[in-house]
């Protein structure tokens, strides 16, 4: 399946030229029906078809600038479109976001990168905004910290800049590298993406195109470690190894088997109980902040000690108390968490609070003994589609109850 994390962004991409757009392999996620709606407002045409994972964008000649609250704070990647607009229009209204409730995310980096390029940015009423009547120019920026965020605005924002931008310091991510593929195949001039250092020569405007988005890592780190925690065997299908370098890594020094396959790659447990181990969370190639609580959901019942670090977001630690519901030995201080691993937990009522936590707990709980209620499950919506039926493919006892359908239908 598609990156949620690059979809959303390449739908962002898409206001960029004028015409129709075509994204494929869109997973059939919440968060796309939302990033719809948002485009939608802004006069775009936009026809999804989560079925066929294919997103058609129809964009006109002329289109509005406001990101209403209502959006963006159900979906924190609106943010996104905050480059591609005041490249288009030269103005962008974007109400701060809510989202995840994953630590306080600020927007300085954004703004910094914007004003940097010429852009008047200021906040008022709850809202970002952002001027460039007469266009943006071409600048050196650096960034003070590898957002991701921030390195997708200013990258979306400088493609239409008059002359050339410098953008140190970016971050890496394989999101990133797709984002930057597509703007290619625009007519964006773009030379290192992937590094820590990307370089834009502006054009005077983009062609519409037809893009496939990234496989999604995250997606595929989730299903290698619902395979080490419940000590199962899962094939990966469409998960690109070399985007996990770290995580699988760590599974394999752990004592899990991780090999590659002719269609992605395989992770079982063949005998006994993996060990647990250390994790410290960093921008990419680093361990992935969005698998942290799978990490965690391992170690709690894999064998020994161990300490996860959380380095990128501050109060992203909300499974830890849902895991303890569940009898896992673990306990925070401050960014870590030491967790001493136990054969089996106890199933109890759990309560998801995002996307990623919502889905460790779901896997925490098929390696507890009894049942468990995981609720707030329209969180794991928002990245998995039918999650419970690809673990029930997989031979987990797992059901939906009926008043959690997913939103998008
Ligand atoms: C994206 C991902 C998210 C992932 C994160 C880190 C999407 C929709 N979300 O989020 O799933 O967990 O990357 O891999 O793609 N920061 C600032 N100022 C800014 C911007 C960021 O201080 O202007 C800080 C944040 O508070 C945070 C850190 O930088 O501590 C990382 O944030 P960033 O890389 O921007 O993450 P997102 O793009 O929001």
């Amino acid at each position: 399946m598609g990156a949620k994390n690059s979809a959303l962004k390449l739908m962002a991409v898409a206001l960029l030229a004028e015409g129709r757009t075509t994204l494929t392999n869109v997973p059939a996620i919440a968060d796309v029906t939302i990033m719809a709606e948002l485009l939608r407002r802004l006069g775009v045409g936009v026809d999804y078809v989560p079925e066929e994972n294919r997103v058609v964008l129809d964009v006109p000649a002329t289109i509005g600038h406001r990101a209403d609250y209502e959006l963006v704070r159900a979906l924190r990647a609106s943010i996104s479109v905050l480059g591609p607009l005041v490249a288009r229009t030269g103005q962008a209204d974007v109400a701060v976001p809510g989202g995840d409730a994953i630590g306080s995310r600020g927007l300085d980096l954004h703004a910094a990168a914007l004003e940097s390029l010429g852009a008047r940015v200021h906040v008022t009423h709850g809202y970002l905004v952002a001027e460039a009547p007469d266009g943006l120019r071409g600048a050196g920026i650096r960034l003070d910290f590898p957002s991701v965020g921030a390195t997708e605005n200013a990258l979306t924002a400088s493609v239409l800049a008059r002359g050339t931008t410098t953008i140190d310091n970016v971050a890496k991510e394989p999101e990133i590298i797709d984002i930057a593929t597509m703007l290619t195949s625009m007519g964006a001039r773009i030379e290192g993406a992937g590094t820590s250092r990307i370089v834009v020569h502006g054009v005077e405007s983009l062609s519409p195109t037809e893009h496939a988005v990234v496989p999604d890592r995250i997606a595929a780190g989730t299903w290698a470690f619902a395979a080490a925690t419940t000590r199962g065997d899962v094939e990966v299908v469409g998960g690109v190894a070399d985007h996990l370098r770290v995580p699988l890594g760590m599974l394999a020094d752990a004592g899990c088997t991780v090999e590659s396959t002719d269609r992605g790659f395989r992770v079982a447990v063949r005998d006994g109980r993996p060990r647990s181990f250390d994790v410290a969370t960093l921008p990419y190639p680093g361990f992935p902040t969005d698998l942290q609580p799978f990490a965690l959901a391992y170690n709690v019942v894999a064998d020994g000690s161990a300490m996860v670090t959380e380095n990128l977001f501050e109060a992203r630690f909300r499974t830890v108390q849902e895991l303890a519901r569940l009898g896992a030995e673990a306990q925070i201080d401050g960014h870590h968490v030491m967790t001493h691993g136990v054969p089996l937990l106890s199933g109890a009522p759990v309560e998801s609070s995002d996307i990623r936590s919502g889905a460790a707990l779901v896997i925490a709980g098929l390696v507890a003994e009894g049942d468990t209620l995981v609720s707030g499950v329209h969180h794991i919506d928002r990245g998995y589609p039918r999650f419970e039926v690809a673990l029930r493919a997989l031979g987990a006892d797992v059901t939906r109850e009926p008043d959690d359908a997913p939103d998008f239908e």
